[in-house]
């Protein structure tokens, strides 16, 4: 398979497909509060270990940004970073400035559990509770006290339609959600986040445990969702990342390579370890 010429021919075809439209990703913010997350000299440590070193990105709303690299560059644990994740591990440490929406999410005060509303995050491994299906997807609401009947309905109604779900799972909501397959407990999972009206939608690989067609339903969702809001994705796939960000950012042993528009990553890398890694040279 020549990796690259497919990769290349699906940047063509996004590029003429997004030409003719005002996208949001157009829409460039000028000053830094536009931006939607901001990593400023950002060092992360797991005790001595460095796993990432003088991270300096910006990510618009909006988008989806993709995060690429071989395993264990420090994807993850920068994925995690936006919603204090990593807060759990015992020797983690922390340096430099994390930003969402203009505020320092390290350093100012915050309250955890409204960041990780606002920041939601979608794992490599469906993990939908041992609950039915309408169950899972009101969790957040019912964690947060709503109590109001219609609303949770309403909610849930709602967010199983953004996943494209609602069809095949409406006369079935009291089934528990561990019989669904994968994809649709992926859908479900994106649903769950949906629920509570987060800003940021964080996913680390949520398609790599996935068959080639749930992959595609996530991927047709991710065009869909990022009118609403900031999706950050790490993916291992190299065409997933073409075909679905806006922006792509190349990691590397714990460094930032480069970042930009994913159409001059994958057409014109200005590093050369970049372009190894999308042509498939290692990774
Ligand atoms: N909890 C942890 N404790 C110690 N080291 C960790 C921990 N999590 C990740 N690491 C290390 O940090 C580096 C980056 O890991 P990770 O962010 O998971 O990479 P990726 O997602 O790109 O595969 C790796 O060397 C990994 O072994
Ligand atoms: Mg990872």
């Amino acid at each position: 398979m020549n990796y690259r010429s497919e990769t290349q021919e699906l940047i063509m075809k996004k590029d003429t497909m997004d030409t003719p439209v005002e996208t949001n990703e157009t829409k460039k913010p000028k000053k830094d509060q536009e931006y939607k997350i901001i990593t400023r000299n950002l060092d992360v440590f797991y005790g001595e270990f460095q796993a990432l070193k003088n991270i300096n990105m910006k990510i618009l709303p909006y988008s989806v940004t993709a995060l690429i690299g071989p395993s264990g560059c420090g994807k993850s644990t920068y994925l995690r970073v936006f919603n204090r994740m990593n807060d759990y591990i015992d020797d983690f440490r922390i340096e430099g400035d994390v930003i969402v929406d203009r505020k320092n999410i390290y350093t100012e005060k915050i309250e955890i559990e409204q960041l990780r509303k606002d920041v939601g995050m979608v794992f490599q491994k469906p993990n939908p509770f041992p609950k039915t299906i309408f169950e899972n997807v009101a969790y957040g609401l019912r964690i947060q006290g709503v109590k109001d009947k219609h609303f949770i309905n309403e909610k849930v109604e709602s967010s199983l339609k953004q996943v494209t779900l609602w069809d095949e799972v409406k006369d079935n909501l009291k089934k528990n959600a561990l019989a669904l397959s994968g994809g649709q407990q992926q859908r479900l999972c994106i649903a769950r986040t949906l629920a509570v009206e987060p800003e940021v939608i964080l996913m680390d690989e949520p398609t790599s445990a996935l068959d080639p067609i749930s992959t595609g339903k996530i991927e047709e969702l991710l065009f869909d969702l990022k009118n609403e809001y900031t999706i950050v994705i790490v993916t291992h796939n190299m065409q997933q990342a073409a075909r679905v960000s806006d922006h792509t950012a190349f990691f590397y042993m714990g460094d930032l390579i480069e970042e930009g528009k994913t159409t001059q990553i994958f057409t014109k890398p200005s590093n050369k370890r970049t372009e190894n890694y999308i042509t498939g040279r290692f990774g």
